[in-house]
């Protein structure tokens, strides 16, 4: 995780890292930190918590005319969250930044202090500047002992180091960890782990490749690719649209993105979904052909987009589906047969272990498929086809518009794959696309709703827990209602399939156990509502969402009449969302930024 940034200009150093790492505070934020060298002149500073704390801390530090930058912001992974451990880390002359994980470190680590050296951090990340400045005594260059750095060091990293012996050059890295060069007409060299730092202030950008290095100065950047030959920068037109990532009046990012799904799935679906024919200009022809099963593999919210996808996969596209956790994946030993498409689902496209499950599937031969909300990510450029879900910047780290948009795409391909396969007919498709287009009213949120949801919340601000439950794609849906709410509000909450309770969970049931049921009507109503009625026979105090009033329910959330199961499932993932936000705003929580969590996990 952790988000980086670099700079080499004549501007106000300070601001410019400042402003970059605000944009990337969503990847980790439990310190910061920033170096600038301008002339000959080394400053650094660093703070715990938030990057609030690093502005309050360099409020009369100024950065003026040329230098070289770097920042970061952590989420500790070795070493606590501690001002030491904070980076940019410091040698003697030298400072460096860093996201991933050197897995190597320790072994590094004692061969430094074996050589007289001393470590300040617990972290990994020290030892690069170490070696650096050990291998620069030895070769006397900058740049070769930058490179026998990097060759000595195993596992995930975007690194950027600058050194006093060379003021004006920032020497660079990436493997496993996302990096990009930024580029404008004033000759500025900009680096980040993502394009929104730098939004506004480079033009052109380069997305750096595993394996690539190299160093740059004010008007030169050299690359080289993972051989060590020289490479040429192509770079592309970078996004200027920054507004979207703004609160617009929201009290929360949360809380704009919720609002927003009506309008994300409009974009996902455009160009897509035709009158009586679902399209995908990225999927070429014959790509599907020999394909006689699904493997999905995803992380956290994304899992859960997977695993309501996979009652979908089999029930009309008529092909077996299985859903894994990457994690999970990874270790098992899976056997891969050539017939199954590999699919990976992720909102931000570097999460690790999702990214190296990919790497499996395609070492095994697979053809690789991922649904993905950030373009030019490490998921999508390593994927044979990327649909990508339009759903814009998710600020929240508790992911609710990518998720719809996932769930909506998914819905989509296997019509798409259905339509392929001959085994849906042309009336069924227009009818699934009749509903398709139903999907942003049913996100529509409503005054009317979201005050009742508001009123209703502090009933629920205590007890010792939650069950989500439902059946069929509604189970996926509480796995993903419980994980929002855990997630923002710390409260315990579980998803739970409503016909498993009877086998163990309903021993919890009193009336300080909250069930929040999700009783749709167009899908095994009547079976949910027994397992309700068992629930609310042993006093769980009930929580219903349903159309149909139900008399045994404590609360009940309306919702409309429909026709087909996945609007109801948006029209109640609206309404878990909204709890969600709604209890932990009540408990004072930060829910654009919960404890603990970060937005993207570039480790394992
Ligand atoms: C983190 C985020 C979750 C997200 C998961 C998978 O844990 O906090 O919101 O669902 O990673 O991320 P991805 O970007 O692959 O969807």
């Amino acid at each position: 995780m952790c988000g980086i940034v670099g700079y080499i200009g004549e501007d106000e150093k300070k601001e410019i890292l400042l402003e970059g790492l605000k944009e990337l505070e969503y990847r980790g934020y439990d310190s910061a930190g920033i170096a600038v060298i301008d002339k000959e002149h080394l400053e650094s500073f660093k703070a715990v918590g938030k990057l609030e704390n690093l502005i309050r801390k360099t409020q009369d530090f100024k950065a003026p005319g040329f230098g070289v930058a770097i920042g970061h912001t952590r989420w500790a992974t070795h070493g606590k969250p501690t001002e030491l451990n904070a980076h940019p880390h410091l040698g003697k002359y030298s400072y460096v930044v860093h996201n991933g994980i050197i897995e190597n470190y320790q072994e590094l680590k004692k061969e430094l202090i074996n050589s007289g050296i001393n470590f300040l951090s617990q972290t990994d990340t020290e030892v690069i500047v170490h070696l650096f400045e050990k291998y620069k005594e030895e070769l006397n260059d900058n740049f070769e002992a930058f490179k026998k750095t990097i060759e000595r060091i195993d596992g995930a990293y975007a690194i950027l180091l600058i050194t006093k012996d060379e003021p004006d050059t920032i020497f660079f890295a990436k493997n496993g960890s996302p990096l990009l060069i930024g580029f404008n007409d004033k000759n500025e060299v900009f680096f980040a782990s993502s394009d929104t730092a730098i939004i506004g202030k480079a033009n052109r950008v380069y997305y750096l490749e595993d394996g690539e290095f190299g160093y740059a100065k004010k008007d030169k950047v050299v690359l080289f690719d993972k051989d060590g030959n020289l490479k040429e920068i192509n770079t592309k037109p970078l996004a200027t649209d920054k507004l979207s990532a703004q609160k617009e009046g929201f009290r929360f990012f949360m809380e704009k993105e919720i609002y927003e799904q009506s309008n994300v799935v409009v974009d996902t679906m455009l160009g897509r979904v035709l009158d009586s024919e679902i399209v995908f200009d990225e999927i070429k022809e014959g790509f599907l052909d020999g394909i006689d099963a699904i493997k999905i593999c995803a992380c956290g919210t994304s899992y859960h987009s997977a695993l309501a996808s996979s009652y979908l996969f089999e029930r009309i596209a008529k092909i077996r589906c299985d859903v894994e956790i990457a994690s999970e994946f990874r270790y098992k030993e899976p056997l891969l047969s050539k017939d199954t498409l590999f699919i990976t689902i992720s909102q931000s496209g570097e999460t690790a272990d999702t990214l190296e499950a990919l790497k499996m599937a395609k070492r095994a031969g697979l053809k690789s498929l991922t649904i993905c909300n950030v373009d030019n990510s490490s998921i999508v450029r390593e994927s044979d086809v990327a649909l990508l879900t339009r759903a814009g910047i998710e600020k929240g780290v508790a992911s609710t518009k990518a998720f719809a948009t996932q769930t909506l795409l998914l819905w989509m391909f296997v019509l798409y794959l259905a339509s392929k396969r001959g085994v849906i007919s042309k009336e069924f498709l227009e009818e699934e696309i009749r509903h398709l287009r139903e999907t942003p009213k049913a996100l529509k949120v409503t005054d009317k709703l979201h005050s009742k949801i508001h009123r209703l919340s502090k009933r629920y601000l205590h007890g010792h827990g939650f069950f989500f439950i439902g059946r069929d794609i509604f189970y996926p849906l509480a796995l993903e209602g419980a994980l929002k709410l855990k997630e923002i509000s710390y409260l315990h909450a579980e998803g739970y399939p409503a016909g498993e309770m009877k086998h163990g969970p309903i021993a919890l049931a009193d009336s300080e156990l909250f069930t929040i049921a999700l009783m749709p009507k167009t899908l095994l109503y009547e079976k949910i509502k027994s397992n309700v009625e068992e629930l609310s026979a042993r006093d769980a105090t009930i929580l219903a969402i349903s159309p149909e009033p139900f008399e045994l329910a404590d609360d009940f959330i309306q919702t409309k009449y429909a026709t087909h199961p996945m609007i109801e499932f948006f029209e109640m993932m609206v309404i878990t969302q909204l709890l969600a936000m709604e209890v932990a705003i009540r408990l004072g929580n930060d829910v654009d930024m919960p404890r603990n969590l970060a937005k993207s996990v570039t480790v394992e």
